[in-house]
């Protein structure tokens, strides 16, 4: 290695050292291509120096082929990554960028705009300390303004860059920012930031984005750049109280039980005492171990693996916190929800709910209200629809522990995730707990399930039969009963049509109606088991997620689910009640097979071919069933 390579590698390396050493910051910009958006980020990245040669050199001609700017570098090339999205102008992801500067290092969020990215602007502001909300000079405050500024806001941002872009267009004109920044100020009084600088800009010329503007000599403050460079950040999260969502278990050997994760909020000392909420259980630190040696102390954002004085059972998704300033620990809360699935959201269907490192069922019992992302104002809703954000309780299978979003968004935050096809369907932050469920306790009986199954010979169970309108499986379900009734069993059948004339009266045939529906049923089924009978349901059950909520409901040798496969064609061509007919004409909405989706099971126990075995042959094959299992 000669010299000169030697020196570069150390430069190198000294380099690196400063960027390490040198604080994050992250943030949003909000506007649309028209705002000038992707030129204002263009521009910053493009004066820190960080591009690198191949970008620029793409950036020269990609300027020349397509650009806006007669041959000039076009900045909103930098950031337009998909060829499609820039023929189309706009750009559709949320995509990081890195810069840095002597000063600091950044990341950079850059969403679209419009309404029907609400959910990508949610993503890209969850993670940022700042948010650049970009106005053009000519057009004023806005309503994309107003519903950008309410998720920043929504997402817990306190501090605000109103960018007043394309001042060269208004001839730098101080009336025109004055009035502007006097109309947005007035509207963002009920937002809560709790700092906002407007700064008059041209990204596109370069006006007080990296220093002061020699156009508008007018403007005292500081420049886009010298701000980001300087407003501090971070500070309530190393003062805030001590959380520490654990991410595994560190047990190399029978010596060392240690509990790896990244300090999400505060700080902790060796000797500080710490608890874990839901249990209760609490102990003190004894290390602070890392990869380069103990620590006496450690601050939110560090990952570290603490042991404790006292033996405690404490597992992954646990969040060891301080004793003094304790979170929430409740299986019930109200949030705010932003639902970013295109399947709109179902209240009642149980959904996988991440927290920090922990994952729990959940469900959305209640939707009190949708907003309007535009004017803020409070509707009535049933469901969520993509891209639409309401105000609901939540309920999970167990206590958890969290906080408030706006005290600590690390354990105030959640996502909600589809438990078939694992999509993030919603993103959540915490409003408070409720504790409605806080005074009601399971009363202890003496007499249980398998008590009252013994007296009766059996094994209580369920017989789950799913399956089309007209598949057979009421007729099944009946003969199935019949034949256990005359074995001296005790069973009890609910039937759909029979139990939408009582207890639920009150539900139609929509998908939330019908989550509704099965949900109720799968209560009821697990109390007929509680009293021991055989318990047979024949409904419809159209959905894999709420036929698995009632199989998780049970024990897993209590459930067994039986699919009555019969072709629509077939259950059609019976039409025995003619609402196959009336569904085709038009006159039944959402009708099962025809309007509204049946998704097939993949794992059930029994599948009786509907077409082809006739109704005698299917019960016999069930009791079969029952009889190898040992039920009966
Ligand atoms: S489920 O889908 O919610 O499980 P359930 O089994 O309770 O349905 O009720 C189905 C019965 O309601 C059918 O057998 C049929 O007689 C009647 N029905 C009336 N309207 C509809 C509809 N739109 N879709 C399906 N079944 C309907």
């Amino acid at each position: 290695m000669n010299d000169l390579s030697m020196q570069t590698a150390a430069e190198i390396d000294a380099y690196l050292k400063t960027q390490e050493q040198k604080n994050l910051l992250r943030f949003i910009t909000c506007g649309s291509v028209d705002d000038g958006k992707s030129t204002f980020i263009g521009r910053l990245l493009w004066d820190s120096k960080l591009l690198f040669e191949d970008q620029l050199a793409t950036l020269t001609a990609e300027s020349k082929r397509i650009g806006t700017q007669n041959g000039e570098i076009d900045y909103a090339l930098l950031l337009d990554g998909l060829q499609a999205e820039r023929e189309q102008g706009i750009t559709i992801d949320v995509a990081y960028r890195f810069f840095a500067t002597d000063k600091r290092k950044f990341i950079v969020a850059d969403t679209p705009g419009h309404e029907q990215y609400t959910r990508n602007m949610v993503t890209g502001a969850s993670t940022a300390d700042l948010a650049v909300i970009l106005i053009d000079a000519r057009k004023g405050v806005l309503i994309q303004t107003m519903r950008h500024s309410y998720l920043v806001s929504l997402l817990g941002i306190r501090k605000v860059i109103l960018a007043i872009n394309k001042m060269d267009l208004v001839d730098y004109d101080q009336t025109v920012f004055d009035k502007i920044r006097a109309d947005y100020l007035t509207f963002a009084e009920k937002l809560g930031f709790e700092e906002i600088t407007t700064i008059p800009v041209s990204a596109l010329n370069g006006d007080n984005m990296i220093g002061a503007s020699e156009a508008m000599p007018w403007y005292g403050g500081p420049a886009v750049l010298e701000h980001l460079e300087t407003i501090e950040i971070g500070r309530d999260r190393l003062n805030g109280p001590f959380r520490f969502p654990v991410q595994w278990v560190n047990r190399p050997n029978l010596d060392f039980r240690g509990f790896s994760g990244t300090i999400a909020s505060g700080r902790i000392r060796v000797g500080d005492a710490i608890v874990e909420p839901t249990s209760g259980q609490s102990s003190k630190i004894s290390r602070i171990v890392t990869m380069d040696g103990d620590l006496e102390e450690a601050i939110a954002g560090q990952a570290v693996t603490l042991t404790l004085a006292d033996e405690i059972d404490i597992s992954r998704g646990d969040i060891l916190c301080e004793t003094q300033d304790r979170p929430s620990s409740a299986d019930q809360f109200e949030a705010k929800i932003v639902w970013m699935n295109s399947e709109p959201m179902l209240p009642g269907r149980t959904y996988l709910l991440k927290l920090g490192t922990g994952t729990t069922a959940a469900r959305i019992s209640n939707l009190k209200y949708k907003v309007n992302v535009n004017t803020m104002e409070h509707t009535a809703s049933k469901t969520l629809e993509l891209n639409e954000i309401g105000v609901c309780n939540v309920t999970v299978d167990k206590a958890i522990t969290f906080d408030p979003y706006i005290k600590i968004s690390e354990t105030g935050a959640f996502i909600l995730i589809d438990r078939f096809s694992n999509a993030t369907v919603a993103a959540g932050m915490i409003d408070f707990a409720l504790r409605r469920a806080e005074n009601i306790h399971w009363q202890a009986v003496d007499i249980n399930k398998s008590a009252r199954a013994i007296q009766k010979g059996q094994k209580a169970s369920v017989l789950w039969f799913t399956g089309l309108s007209g598949s057979g499986k009421s007729t099944i379900a009946n003969l199935v009963e019949k034949k256990l009734h005359s074995l001296g069993k005790h069973t009890y059948l609910l039937d759909g049509d029979n139990v939408r004339h009582g207890l639920n009266k009150d539900l139609g045939f929509t998908d939330a109606d019908r989550v509704e529906n099965i949900r109720r049923v799968g209560e009821t089924s697990k109390l007929m088991v509680d009293a021991g009978l055989i318990t047979l349901v024949s409904f419809i059950s159209p959905f894999r997620s709420e036929r698995q909520m009632a199989r998780n409901l049970l024990e897993t040798d209590e459930f067994l689910e039986v699919f009555v496969d019969t072709p629509l064609e077939v259950c059609e061509a019976r039409d025995i009640k003619g609402l196959y007919k009336k569904a085709r004409a038009g006159e039944i909405k959402n009708f099962t097979g025809i309007s509204s989706d049946y998704e097939r099971p993949e794992n059930a126990e029994i599948i009786i071919d509907g077409s082809r075995t006739s109704p005698e042959d299917a019960a016999d094959q069930i009791i079969a069933v029952l009889e190898q299992r040992g039920f009966i």
